[in-house]
């Protein structure tokens, strides 16, 4: 019998660079760093007990990976190999990706088929985007992340970001692209960013903790009513970067509409930026 390839669970989680440095310079414990660390743990420690065959990371490039003047709306990596970017002073310390090009390639011809027109990166270096949130799952993942991962990458950084609802859609046709490849893989998927931030301008450093817990409760039980958000709405109670938080929902659109809540936290601020965490088992929940 063919197999059927699984979404396990889900993990959304903030992708601050300050993160990473935290962790890699052994500051989890200080005193500005102890309680966003500590509220990762019971989310870890599920995680480590249901180790996925293969992730999905939903993510962004920051103009390291890739130029600004090319930036495709939707992109996925073919690759077999992705090599952690340097961003400046030098690349984080963490293992290379291992890529799955099998899973990557089904995924391309089954989303295309759906009219989502992904780029293609063949080759990609991968930014804090993508390793930070690695980090948030596997802190201490020694010479390899536990499995191969497939990027999917959206542009948040460049007006017209796309649309929220757009992202959902694209999520949905991700889980039944999943559902359809004949292998037998448990798949955990990654939705990263946000949560509320702004990087620069007159709002540089603003921050909207109402608007961050009506999203963390919605993005488990009204995922539709957060994809009617549009762009502008998005930045305004968000902040330009906190858009990022689209790329949840390409995670939430991948799942079932009903999911089990493992854990959720939020921590204000790392750096600049409200980070926040939710984890969820997207299997039927079993008969007590
Ligand atoms: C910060 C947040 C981000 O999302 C990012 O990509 C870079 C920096 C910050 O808060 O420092
Ligand atoms: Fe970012």
């Amino acid at each position: 019998m063919a197999g059927v390839a699984e979404v396990i669970w889900g993990l959304a989680t903030s992708h601050v660079p300050s993160i990473g440095a935290a962790m890699d310079r052994g500051k989890t414990e200080d005193p500005n760093w102890k309680d966003l660390f500590d509220g990762y743990a019971p989310a870890r420690q599920w995680l480590a007990q249901h180790e996925p065959d293969v992730a999905i990371v939903v993510y962004n490039d920051h103009a390291n990976g890739l130029d600004l003047d090319i930036v495709p709306t939707f992109g996925i990596g073919t690759a077999d190999h992705y090599r952690v970017a340097d961003e400046g002073y030098g690349p984080r310390q963490v293992p290379d990706v291992i890529g799955d090009p099998d899973l990557s390639l089904h995924l391309l011809e089954s989303l295309v088929d759906e009219n989502f027109d992904l780029t293609v990166f063949q080759e990609l270096e991968v930014d804090h985007g993508l390793t930070v949130p690695l980090s948030v799952w596997t802190p201490d993942p020694g010479d390899a992340w536990p499995c191969p991962v497939v990027p999917i990458l959206v542009n948040v950084i460049q007006y017209p970001q796309p649309t929220a609802a757009r992202c959902y859609a694209l999520g949905q046709a991700l889980g039944r692209a999943i559902r359809s490849y004949g292998e037998d893989v448990t798949v955990g998927i990654l939705g990263t960013g946000g949560m509320s931030h702004q990087l620069a301008g007159a709002r540089a450093g603003f921050i909207n903790p109402e608007f961050d817990a009506m999203w963390l409760e919605k993005i488990h039980t009204d995922p539709a009513a957060l994809a009617a958000l549009s762009r502008e709405e998005l930045i305004r109670e968000a902040g330009s970067e906190g858009i990022e938080l689209i790329m949840w929902l390409i995670m939430r659109g991948a799942m079932a509409d009903e999911v089990t809540k493992v854990h959720s936290h939020y921590f204000l601020p790392a750096s600049n930026t409200a980070a926040g965490i939710a984890l969820f088992d997207n299997r039927a929940p079993q008969p007590a």
